[in-house]
């Protein structure tokens, strides 16, 4: 059987991981300052991580929905107290797409609406709803309809409140900061002012931090910068360190009922122990002030190359912005220097999302290879 053929691939196979590095099978490092796109916020195959999802295997994988898991309590408690949203409700799923449904469903639950609003380059996945707030005509198909969504600018309050002025909206959802757009960070003020236009109008307002949340950003969740709290946020890759997981914050005016949201996978004995040892390591090892501090570094020394017109994004979600071909860039760094990067939907942007434990040493070694090659 062949597989479906819709990634294009690098002709490398890692076949062992260790912190911020990644091997093949002839040995081969490669420095990881792509994160498998966001997803390994610790480090691979952290101790602490392995050893907190072996002895689970030891007891018990999975069950359903249906009994009494204390791992998901223990992750609930864990995760409030990091996220400073302690009073917020959590619902447990498996992947980022899976938790912005949720989130658009809540939205529309709680105010009998079916209006979003969603933002131009918006990315929020794959599935039906999730698809229908992302801005990419490519990657739908006809059947993915059911509700409006209209794409506003980012970082403009007046067009926003216009259509609120319309009574139909159920929700406006926006990322903590654009990630597949090229690293596109919205405004403080214009953060605040949807805070406020959601209060005014009686909408429910999504930050969707399945790529900018778990600390990545040096906040916990991105939108924290701005001094504000969402209604409902959505989580995902970080999250798990590689073990799929994810999950929606919900406000205490959301009221749970049975049967209201549900999945079989969500939440399983495996998936929470997962993300309760990423939160103990992110706590531990104050990684979130290390991705603030790293992240100032690379942007201090990255923004001094004079090819690169701009570094976009805060701690470790940044978009390097080159003046020439990003793509041949991203090539060469993997070819030549053995450094993963990310692309985004822009060629002249390259991504960076590195493990919150990245060391100073290993970004000199991406600014050098970067200058080699910018030279
Ligand atoms: C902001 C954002 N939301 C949602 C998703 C979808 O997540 P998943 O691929 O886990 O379904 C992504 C994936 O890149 C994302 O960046």
């Amino acid at each position: 059987m062949k597989l479906f053929d819709v990634y294009p691939l690098f002709p490398i196979e890692p076949v062992r991981a260790q912190g911020a590095y990644l091997y093949d099978k002839h040995g081969t490092e490669y420095l990881d300052f792509y994160g498998g796109h966001a997803v390994i916020s610790v480090g691979h195959s952290h101790p602490h991580y392995v050893k907190r999802i072996k002895d689970q295997l030891d007891n018990i994988a999975f069950y359903s929905n249906s009994v009494v898991n204390s791992t998901q309590t223990e992750l609930a408690a864990k995760l409030g107290e990091l996220s400073s949203y302690q009073d917020y409700q959590l619902f447990l799923c498996s992947s980022g797409a899976e938790a912005v449904e949720n989130a658009l469903k809540m939205a529309s639950f709680q105010t009998c609406k079916s209006k979003i609003i969603a933002f131009e380059k918006a990315f929020h996945g794959r599935t039906s709803g999730a698809l229908q707030v992302t801005d990419s005509s490519k990657i739908k198909s006809a059947f993915n309809g059911s509700i409006t969504t209209e794409y506003l600018p980012l970082n403009d309050l007046e067009p926003v409140e216009k259509s609120l002025e319309n009574g139909d909206v159920a929700g406006i959802i926006i990322e903590g900061i654009q990630g597949v757009a090229g690293i596109i960070e919205p405004s403080v003020e214009f953060l605040k002012g949807l805070r406020d236009l959601a209060d005014k109008y009686g909408v429910v307002l999504i930050l969707d931090e399945v790529q900018s949340g778990f600390g990545r950003t040096g906040d916990f969740f991105a939108h924290q910068h701005a001094g504000i709290k969402a209604d409902l946020i959505t989580m995902a890759k970080g999250m798990g360190n590689g073990f799929p997981i994810g999950g929606i914050l919900l406000s205490p005016d959301f009221k749970a009922s049975f049967g209201l949201l549900g999945t079989t996978f969500g939440g399983n004995h495996l998936a929470s122990v997962a993300c309760s040892s990423v939160l103990e390591i992110i706590q531990e090892e104050n990684l979130m002030n290390n991705a603030k501090k790293q992240g100032d570094y690379l942007t201090q020394r990255l923004s001094k190359i004079d090819s690169i017109k701009t570094i976009t994004g805060r701690g470790l979600m940044l978009g390097i912005v080159v003046d020439g071909d990003g793509k041949a860039l991203r090539s060469s760094l993997v070819t030549k220097h053995k450094i993963f990067t990310g692309g985004c939907a822009n060629p002249n942007i390259l991504r960076l999302l590195p493990p919150m434990n990245i060391t100073q040493k290993e970004c000199d070694k991406l600014i050098n290879a970067i200058k080699a090659e910018l030279a």
